[in-house]
């Protein structure tokens, strides 16, 4: 049985259940993490629970830096508590503003936030890292603060959802006329030689998995630009790549049904991939 982690306690996940005045679940009024574990090592906790507490100040739920700090130990007692020391697994944690009688504004001082994390079993899919991935192009509508980590994710969903349809992995995100990121990813392209990301702001999610292969970009020097890659660009970029905590750096091969420079992964996303599983998987081996 699944142990999860809910309000201060570890329980078995059939009993953890929460009120249906949740504003998590009345009004999407949460801010969630995504943090990766290899062999009970997790992967860039102080950069996910930085973006985590700002998140959290961003929609003013009482939950601040130092109890974002406790959760660290949650995770790990989860990834302990359900076997997975070994090999690899995520934790997904949420804290919601509470549970109170449902009004627009926020509830009265007092109404404690609900705090939820599980941990699970999971490995970025091989043929998605090795072959690459096909996607598709959506429309970006959704809200103008996409930095914020909200568990209101609804231009994701139906993005992604479009993607499945489509047979393919992930939808990359149009809005006026650039690209932002994927539905769960941020997006990085090849454009005339020049490896291009949009920049960080509130159109974007300030991915960790970005952060660190922006760090790997400068050590590899590699020709880089935070500037958006506009829909022509898009069309005749040489590469393109997805990144993010449970994609990896992932090369999208073909786009709307055609394919992205040869078709095949390229060489500037082939050199990130190789760096970026050494960050992985050094970490790891570092901490025993
Ligand atoms: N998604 N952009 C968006 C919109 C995302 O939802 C995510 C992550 C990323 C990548 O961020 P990171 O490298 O920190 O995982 C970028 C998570 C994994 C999810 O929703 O499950």
């Amino acid at each position: 049985m699944t142990t999860v982690y809910l309000n201060g306690e570890f329980i078995p996940k059939d009993r953890a259940t929460v009120s249906v005045d949740d504003r998590g679940f009345i009004f999407g009024d949460a801010i969630y993490e995504v943090v990766r574990v290899i062999d009970g090592r997790i992967f860039e906790w102080d950069a996910h629970a930085e973006r985590m507490a700002r998140g959290l100040a961003g929609i003013r739920i009482a939950f601040d830096c130092a109890a974002v700090a406790t959760l660290r130990g949650v995770c790990e007692r989860l990834v302990a508590d359900n076997g997975l020391d070994e090999g690899e697994a995520t934790v997904y944690m949420q804290v919601s503003r509470g549970a109170a009688p449902r009004t627009h504004y926020f509830p009265p001082a007092g109404v404690k936030p609900t705090v939820y994390a599980a941990a699970s079993r999971f490995v970025v899919t091989r043929a998605h890292r090795e072959t690459g991935v096909k996607a598709i192009t959506f429309p970006d509508f959704r809200w103008l603060r996409c930095d914020l980590k909200t568990v209101n994710l609804l231009g994701a969903v139906l993005a992604r959802q479009a993607a499945t349809e489509a047979g393919a992995y992930e939808a990359i995100l149009l809005r006026d006329g650039v690209v932002t990121e994927g539905a769960a990813t941020n997006a990085f392209a090849v454009v005339d030689g020049t490896l291009r990301t949009h920049p960080l702001g509130n159109l974007i999610l300030p991915g960790i998995t970005r952060q660190v292969v922006v760090e790997l970009i400068r050590e590899q020097e590699i020709r880089f630009e935070e500037r958006p890659v506009t829909q022509g660009e898009l069309l005749r970029a040489s590469e393109l790549f997805v990144c993010g905590t449970t994609t990896d750096v992932s090369p999208v091969v073909t786009l709307d049904g055609k394919p992205v420079g040869g078709g095949a992964p390229g060489p500037v996303t082939r050199r990130l991939q190789a760096a970026l599983d050494a960050r992985l998987y050094a970490a790891a081996v570092a901490s025993r």
